[in-house]
């Protein structure tokens, strides 16, 4: 399949799903408290896209080829869960827990996705750490996009800054186009080599999501085969933009009153 580029009408689509995923996490930002379960957090999310918002949420029952269907709205991920985190009743978080919550909406045919990272209470200082740095990894990675680059600059951009900080870039998942379909071409690597791959084109669309482990870069599918988990057991962090290429540069598609702002020391 080849590479879509957005048309105007299109892409305003995508501003409003963007604008819809990212108010979801701040809907359920009040909710990540110590003793909450991640199926009620996956209950409340649901119940807010799809009866506030009137949009799809895109996970529930999503079957890529050679996956069983995902049986949840949202993807949470918690500590050495590296992503695709499947909600449980039987999952309650604690004080010093770090989680990623993933949410993709679909809204008049188009999609966004977005993460966030979460505190439980208060985290250690090697949690804080490693949510900031793969904050500032993801930012490093989209400051890279305007027409011209390439996805080699924004792969490049995310590992130096990883490794330069003692972490490691899970390979195996990457960034994706993303429109009406929720996983389009191309493939967002969060590694690689600076002036390689694809051209980036004014009004492409896709998302920048690195995973970044405080330890190894190894990883591991859990027998539900959705939950991906480091290896060696080290904690985990991920946030995610969808992001539009624009003439200037780019355009973050997923923001909402409560995105976080862009980290100083890499936007200014
Ligand atoms: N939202 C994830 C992504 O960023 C994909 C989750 S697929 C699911 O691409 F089925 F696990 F929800
Ligand atoms: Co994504
Ligand atoms: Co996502």
């Amino acid at each position: 399949m080849p590479v879509v580029v957005k048309t105007p009408d299109e892409i305003e689509r995508m501003r409003i799903a963007g604008r819809l995923a990212a108010e979801v996490l701040d809907f359920i930002t009040p909710w990540v408290v110590a003793g909450v379960s991640t199926e009620e957090l996956d209950a409340r999310c649901h119940d807010y896209m799809t009866r506030v918002q009137g949009t799809v949420p895109a996970p529930l029952n999503y079957a890529p080829p050679g996956y069983k269907p995902f049986p949840k709205s949202i993807c949470t991920s918690v500590n050495h869960v590296v992503c695709h985190g499947i909600p449980r009743q039987d999952k309650r978080l604690k004080a010093g827990d770090i989680l990623n919550i993933d949410v993709t909406v679909i809204k008049d045919g188009f999609h966004g996705d977005s993460s966030r990272m979460f505190f439980v209470g208060e985290p250690r200082i090697q949690a804080r750490r490693l949510v900031e740095v793969t904050y500032a990894c993801m930012w490093h990675g989209i400051r890279q996009v305007r027409p011209g680059a390439r996805l080699g600059d924004i792969g490049a951009a995310i590992q130096a800054h990883a490794e330069s900080q003692g972490y490691s870039v899970v390979r195996e998942f990457c960034g994706h186009g993303i429109g009406r379909r929720f996983h389009e071409e191309p493939q967002v690597l969060h590694y690689g080599k600076p002036g390689t791959g694809l051209v980036l084109e004014t009004g492409m669309t896709f998302t920048i999501e690195p995973m970044i482990n405080a330890g190894k870069a190894g990883i591991r599918e859990l027998s539900d085969g959705w939950t991906i988990v480091t290896k060696d057991h080290s904690l985990s962090a991920q946030w995610e933009h969808t992001v539009l290429v624009t003439d200037q540069g780019f355009e973050v598609l997923t923001q909402s009153a409560g995105t976080p702002a862009p980290p100083a020391e890499v936007l200014g």
